[in-house]
């Protein structure tokens, strides 16, 4: 038997992804000590059972992980024969490569941690930069969930003559897939990154007359990748256009920002709870978690 529990703040997943898969949904009691270290306690795991554990690994990732790590800890000692984990938003992604001298891998460091932890990997979208796939990272069974179908399918039902635009060359994964889904042309920019916040964005730019542009990115973090690439669209002549983002971060509060560059809005997918969450990706998640099941 198959059994999905959460980890904290991703409940609304895991009760879509057991309803997805129609299995049962376990509630783990998980605490912390006023001492900061964690309580968990999975009073109606039976033995045998095939956990399945779910949730963002952020805000907190760190923290994140240290629940996944003591919930699948309890899980195996209460008889657990594999213990999985959905996680609709993969952190560490990121630093895939040291680009400075002296620098840490710790997309590398923290597949190594998860690949110990868990028997096999299902994530929404994962920030594949530099690394061609999870399989260079990690040495569990991974599969990707793709949030392009439920994307396409807002832009055709809310946007009329899109144009979709992706703001960075490893965005045209996204974008690629969601214009041919949508039978819309889309369009590439470059983006140089000079720090956190510090981005501009270049590129064959054209006003698009008679389109509205869509912006399709993996994450949104400080926002400065959409701003930038607003900017560049408007001032090419562009209609405002809508920002699409499949990871709603939001490490910085940018509604102002976004509007002040010319944006119409931001929808963003509900990888990570957001006021900004439109997109439902929980079929593309069931249908990932089920070639595990
Ligand atoms: C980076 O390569 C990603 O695809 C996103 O473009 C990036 O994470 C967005 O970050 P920010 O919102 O801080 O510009």
């Amino acid at each position: 038997m198959t059994v999905v529990i959460a980890i904290s703040g991703s409940e609304a997943h895991a009760r879509k992804l057991a309803t997805g898969l129609g299995v049962e949904l376990v509630a783990p009691e998980l605490r912390y000590f006023p001492d900061g270290e964690l309580y968990v306690r999975l009073p109606r795991l039976a033995s045998d059972e095939h956990v399945v554990l779910c949730g963002s690994l952020y805000p907190a990732p760190a923290e994140r992980f240290l629940e996944l790590a003591m919930l699948a800890g309890t899980a195996r000692d209460l008889g657990a024969t594999r213990v999985g984990l959905v996680a609709p938003y993969l952190a560490f992604m990121r630093q895939d490569v040291a680009f400075h001298p002296g620098e840490g891998v710790t997309a590398r460091y923290f597949a190594r941690l998860v690949s110990s932890t868990v028997d096999w990997l299902v994530a929404v979208d994962p920030h594949l930069h530099r690394l061609s796939s999870l399989e260079r990272v990690y040495t569990i069974p991974t599969a990707i969930a793709h949030a392009a179908p439920a994307i396409a399918a807002w832009v055709r039902d809310q946007v009329r003559t899109p144009v979709l635009v992706g703001p960075d060359a490893e965005s045209e994964q996204w974008v690629a897939a969601v214009a041919a889904a949508c039978d819309a042309p889309f369009e590439i920019f470059e983006k140089t990154r000079r720090g956190d916040r510090e981005v501009s964005v270049s590129g064959r730019v054209r006003s698009w007359n008679g389109h509205t542009p869509v912006l399709i990115d993996d994450i949104v973090s400080t926002g400065k990748t959409m701003i930038e690439a607003t900017r560049a669209l408007r001032a090419a002549g562009s209609a405002p256009p809508m920002c699409v983002a499949i990871h709603a971060v939001f490490a910085d509060a940018l509604g102002a920002e976004l509007a002040a560059a010319g944006a119409a809005g931001i929808v963003t997918c509900n990888t990570i709870a957001h006021a900004s969450n439109q997109i439902c990706v929980a079929e593309s998640i069931a249908a990932a978690a089920r070639t595990f099941i």
